[in-house]
């Protein structure tokens, strides 16, 4: 069992690297399948999900698709709905497009639910999310759910594998869950 001692946080190995590529197979497969002679544009959410659509794209082999990206950091106004800042905008234009969001892992689903209505009002023909994990207990808004996913995973704070603590520990090849 690898640990990680980072800040003032123990870390303890969850996924390994093999579990990983598996749940990112499963994805892959379904979304190849699902997709099957259409022409998908992914919206890969920036920071965390860079490394996650690295993998999942290069499993799609057999999809004609395009990839974007998109950095965005969502805050909570003073009522329930947030409020979400475009830090790198979305340089493509997803009008008429199929597209498939990619994450790293949807907590209370607002970055997701403000991305959609994004993109829903610049027009796209349809949307769809990937997220490599899934936090369904923390989840505050509905239409966030994500379409595939890679693991579901209770309340604890993971890295690894593109999720951070304060900028670090991106670049493990495990994902690991706060002890
Ligand atoms: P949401 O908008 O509440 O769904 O939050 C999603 C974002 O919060 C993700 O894209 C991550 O950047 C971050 N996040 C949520 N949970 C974790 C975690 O366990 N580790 C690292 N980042 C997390
Ligand atoms: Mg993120």
């Amino acid at each position: 069992m690898r640990i990680i001692d980072d800040q003032d946080y123990h870390f303890e190995e969850w996924l390994t690297p093999e579990q990983i590529a598996a749940d990112v197979r499963q994805v892959a497969d379904r979304i190849s399948a699902d997709y099957r002679g259409m022409e998908p544009l992914f919206v890969v959410v920036l920071n965390g999900a860079f490394v996650f659509a690295a993998d999942l794209i290069r499993a799609v082999q057999d999809l004609r698709c395009e990839v974007t990206f998109i950095r965005v950091s969502s805050y909570y106004g003073m009522a329930s709905t947030g409020r979400l800042e475009f830090i790198v905008p979305l340089q493509q234009t997803v009008e008429n497009r199929d597209v498939i969001i990619v994450e790293d892992v949807v907590d209370t689903g607002l970055t997701i639910h403000q991305l959609k209505a994004h993109l829903r009002g610049m027009g796209a023909a349809s949307i769809r999310v990937a997220s490599m994990l899934f936090k369904p207990n923390k989840l505050e808004f509905g239409d966030a759910k994500p379409d595939y996913i890679g693991h579901e995973i209770t309340d604890e704070f993971v890295i690894g594998y593109g999720l951070d603590i304060d900028g670090f520990d991106r670049n493990l090849d495990a994902i690991y869950k706060v002890k």
